[in-house]
């Protein structure tokens, strides 16, 4: 059988279109593989990732956001080193991106306004526990208590949250291509340099 050869096989501008069309997809599609990335970041001596739920994405202004816990591990990091890697995986359409980026947390400010504004009830629970992210415990929680837990609070209880809500924006860098195809594979490099991109191949 003769494998099939998407056009934009050998074509890095197609590629970069490409990218932007799966990136949309998968913050659109809560079903898309590219809708839970893996975020990566470092601390002085190590370096961790997390899957994290894409939220937005900026073709003109490229970049990307997610939302977190202001609490959390990963914003000790970023406060550090504010430097990341968002990597994806799409086995159906055989195509991986690892994107590098200089990330902004944003709290209290106009886009976490906007991004609670428009956090549902249910996804707000993620923000009402009363202990940070990690914190240790002595006995197996969620964090929440029963009537969080049950949901049983209104969305008036909920604006509690805000307080741990922050919103990671990702300003990329790069963006590295990988297509595993049968008749060969394909790895390419984007190098965002203020308003242009510079496109190069690799060897896979
Ligand atoms: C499917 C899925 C989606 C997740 N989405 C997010 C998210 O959008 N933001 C987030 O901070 N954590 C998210 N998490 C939890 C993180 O993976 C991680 O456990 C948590 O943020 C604590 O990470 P940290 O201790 O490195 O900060 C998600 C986990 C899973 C399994």
């Amino acid at each position: 059988m003769k494998p099939n050869i998407p056009d934009f096989y050998n074509n890095l501008d197609k590629i970069y279109i490409k990218i932007w069309d799966l990136l949309e997809a998968g913050f659109k599609n809560r079903d898309a593989p590219f809708h839970i990335p893996v975020f990566i970041c470092t601390n002085n001596n190590s370096a961790d990732g997390r899957v994290v739920v894409l939220r937005g994405v900026s073709k003109e202004d490229k970049n990307l956001w997610f939302h977190s816990d202001i609490r959390s591990r990963k914003i000790k990091f970023l406060n550090n080193n504010p430097i990341g890697t968002l990597l994806f995986y799409d086995k159906e359409e055989k195509v991986q991106l690892r994107i590098i980026g200089k990330t902004k947390v944003n709290y209290k400010n106009d886009t976490t306004k906007r991004s609670w504004t428009n956090t549902g009830h249910m996804s707000r629970q993620c923000y009402l526990g009363e202990k940070a992210p990690g914190s240790k415990v002595i006995s197996p929680t969620s964090g929440l208590t029963e009537k969080i837990d049950n949901y049983k609070y209104s969305i008036e209880d909920s604006e509690i949250g805000y307080e741990n809500f922050c919103v990671v924006e990702f300003f990329i860098q790069s963006i590295e291509w990988l297509y595993l195809a049968a008749k060969g594979h394909r790895r390419a490099f984007f190098t965002v340099k203020n308003s242009s991109v510079e496109k190069n191949w690799l060897i896979p």
